[in-house]
């Protein structure tokens, strides 16, 4: 069965540092939750709160509305993968999977089937007799997964159960990852810091830094609509337009800044004279050819450049801007890049999201 899980006002202090702060968060049944933060943002703090090996100094921690927060580990029967896979080497395969069967003291037939059933799902039923040194990264973090979930568990904790994988066999296991929540449907908390897996494989993103939830919600929301300068550019790479509000338009408003007059659609209008903040993606800018036009166009020159195969990243300057990255695609850019050349950007007015700047 798959469960809910609910965290409400969970903070972790150590003496006077306060790892995290009032962390609320609500988690569906069969949902896919990733905590995605820089280094020391409290994600594995929160997820060993969760699995109940670190104490809260406030907060509770629901199960399906219940309230777990006094349980001791055992009794709340989590899955858990930790980074690094941790297999015990002197077993085999099948051995490692059933390990936790045996210490649940579960019999020999029942355990045999339940193994046999995790194998399949991680697809490794072939391998059962192997010892861990005899497989790939890959199929160790499987083997990992496999006697993480062999126990039905209500919930299965994951943290950074891919860093310690080359960049393509992480590409890989995201994709059967994704597949083993569809295929189980338990509820997943994972945890990383690497921004393309928090994006590809879950339902739900919750943006961590110094211990507090910056923002929560759906991949494309968090990408799309960064609250705060912090989450669009931890979640991508994003430019930075600043300037004061000059006018209030039918459809949205102008900034200005210097003499560039960029037009904004979309977000709350602040009032006029207000300093304002854009997050401009790099791929929603283009290079616009000759006598073409744009609903916000900028003039610019070309610092440097690279190719990075699937696409071109330029850096462009502008007067009052500063440096814009652009990204476009190789296989139709209007023109070949050169440092020096003198370029337009255009942009849609609605391409652009207003976001607040960062506390200092
Ligand atoms: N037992 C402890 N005593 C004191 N401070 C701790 C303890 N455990 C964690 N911290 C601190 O709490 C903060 C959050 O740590 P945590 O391990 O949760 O970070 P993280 O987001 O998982 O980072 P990473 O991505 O590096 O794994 C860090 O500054 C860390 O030094
Ligand atoms: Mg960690």
């Amino acid at each position: 069965m798959s469960h809910a899980l609910a965290l409400e006002g969970l903070s972790k202090r150590y003496g006077s540092f306060t790892a995290v702060e009032r962390v609320s968060l609500d988690v569906e049944q069969g949902a896919f939750l990733t905590l995605l933060g820089p280094s020391g943002s409290g994600k594995t703090t929160i997820l060993m709160c969760i699995a109940g090996f670190v104490e809260p100094s406030e907060g509770a921690i629901r199960l399906d509305g219940r309230d777990i927060t006094p349980l001791p580990p055992e009794r709340r029967d989590f899955g858990m993968v930790f980074q690094g896979y941790a297999l015990f080497p002197h077993m085999t395969v099948a051995e490692n999977v059933a390990f936790p069967l045996r210490v649940r003291k579960m019999g020999a037939a029942a355990r045999e089937a339940k193994v046999r059933g995790a194998l399949d799902l991680v697809q490794l039923s072939a391998f059962g007799d192997r010892l861990p040194r005899q497989l790939s990264g890959g199929q160790q973090q499987r083997v990992a997964l496999a006697r993480a979930l062999v126990f039905d568990p209500a919930l299965l904790l994951l943290d950074e159960p891919l860093s310690a994988l080359d960049k393509k066999l992480r590409a890989e296991l995201q994709d059967e990852l994704k597949a083993l929540h569809r295929r189980v449907g338990r509820t997943f908390v994972n945890v990383t810091h690497d921004q393309e897996e928090a994006l590809s494989l879950s339902d739900r993103v919750a943006i961590l830094n110094h211990g507090k939830l910056i923002q929560q919600g759906a991949p494309a929301e968090l990408y799309e609509r960064p609250a705060t300068r912090f989450v669009a550019d931890f979640l991508g790479k994003s430019n930075f337009l600043q300037g004061v509000v000059r006018e209030h338009l039918p459809e949205g408003f102008a900034i200005g800044a210097g003499a560039t007059r960029v037009v904004q659609r979309g977000g709350v209008v602040p009032a006029l004279g207000a300093p304002v903040l854009l997050s401009l993606r790099p791929e929603k800018m283009s290079l616009l050819a000759e006598g073409e036009a744009a609903e916000n166009v900028v003039g610019g020159t070309i610092a440097s450049w690279s190719y990075l195969g699937a696409g071109y990243a330029l850096n462009v300057e502008t007067p009052d801007f500063g440096m814009l990255r652009v990204t476009l695609p190789t296989w139709n850019a209007p023109i070949a890049p050169r440092e020096g050349l003198a370029v337009r950007l255009g942009w849609s007015a609605s391409a652009s999201v207003p976001v607040l700047d960062d506390p200092a």
